[in-house]
């Protein structure tokens, strides 16, 4: 596993385009109840495409796999990524709707996301295997879970022939196999590092723990992110954990997936993990500060650049 800059080529991302169906309410409803809310927006979002957005914004050049459906909601999320920078060669159409992603968004900015995968859910080892090249040629494969297991298989086998780096956000998480978390960096929120290394994760030292559990299964580096707490770094340099940027907490969607954007991007510049980690989550704060998935990421230029200090663990 590679933990030197990564090259100036692109970036791969495999992954999920979802079109985000958002409703902000007051509260979540209790079941049965019926609840008035107030904003209604659609916006394009799914967990790969807000990746591959956020590496786009944040300086790194970027080729997405995936697949849309050939809905009204396929043409905006396409021309969303192109609008980005992303090279969209290699996200294909399939018969059928689009990945869509219900959510609520309460006032206190805390969401709730339902998905339906649709062209998500078709998206195979064969689609990826025609990507081979791009994978194969880029500084940093980037994948997600919002699209069929069997094409992080796929990917990262081209990715270790090939001896490129893998960032993996096993998101939304599920029990994973040694082969899918033997990757370079692992980046998890609290519930899917709980749920992936069968540990609780109620606060900062659990939180520790399972992130160690996580290098002992396979993970070179894990990134744990904290929400208002922060991330913590845990890699084979020892923890390290650094503070959330200030912010006002409006929208919380995409937080982790900007996150990821600062990340590849810092580390395509040649950037340590631990600044490429605060550029993370400088872009993250702003992120939470606005509505929606893909219109809440920021462009580089919007990021202040100064680093904070790592604090005890
Ligand atoms: O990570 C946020 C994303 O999760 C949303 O954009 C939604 O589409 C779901 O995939």
């Amino acid at each position: 596993m590679s933990h030197s800059p990564l090259s100036p080529r692109h970036v791969a991302v495999v992954g999920s385009l979802n079109m985000d169906l958002v409703l902000r309410v007051p509260r979540s409803p209790q079941a049965g109840e019926t609840l008035l809310g107030h904003d209604f927006a659609l916006h394009p979002g799914g967990k790969g495409a807000n990746q591959a957005v956020a590496c786009a914004r944040l300086g790194a050049t970027v080729k997405m796999i995936g697949k849309l459906g050939d809905d009204v909601f396929a043409i905006q999320l396409r021309e969303t990524l192109g609008a980005a920078g992303v090279n969209h060669d290699h996200v294909r159409t399939a018969n059928g709707p689009s990945g869509i992603a219900m959510i609520v968004v309460e006032d206190n900015g805390q969401n709730r996301i339902m998905l339906a995968p649709g062209a998500n859910g078709s998206l195979s080892a064969a689609d990826v295997q025609n990507a081979a090249g791009e994978i194969a040629g880029a500084a940093l494969l980037v994948c997600q879970l919002e699209v069929p297991t069997e094409c992080m298989q796929s990917a990262f086998e081209v990715a270790r022939q090939a001896g490129v780096p893998i960032l993996f956000n096993p998101a939304p998480a599920m029990p994973l196999t040694p082969e899918l978390l033997s990757v370079d960096y692992l980046v998890v929120n609290e519930t899917e590092a709980a749920l992936i290394a069968g540990l609780p994760v109620n606060d900062r030292p659990q939180a520790i723990a399972a992130a160690e559990q996580l290098r002992q299964a396979g993970a070179a580096t894990v990134l744990l992110t904290l929400g208002a707490d922060g991330a913590l770094i845990v890699d084979a340099a020892g923890t390290r954990h650094y503070p959330a940027c200030p912010t006002r907490v409006v929208d919380t969607t995409a937080a982790g997936d900007t996150f990821i954007g600062g990340v590849v991007a810092g580390l395509q510049e040649g950037m340590s993990i631990d600044s490429a980690v605060q550029l993370g989550m400088q872009a993250a704060a702003i992120t939470v500060s606005r509505p929606g998935a893909q219109p809440s990421i920021p462009f580089r230029h919007e990021l202040s650049g100064q680093d904070t200090a790592a604090s005890g663990v």
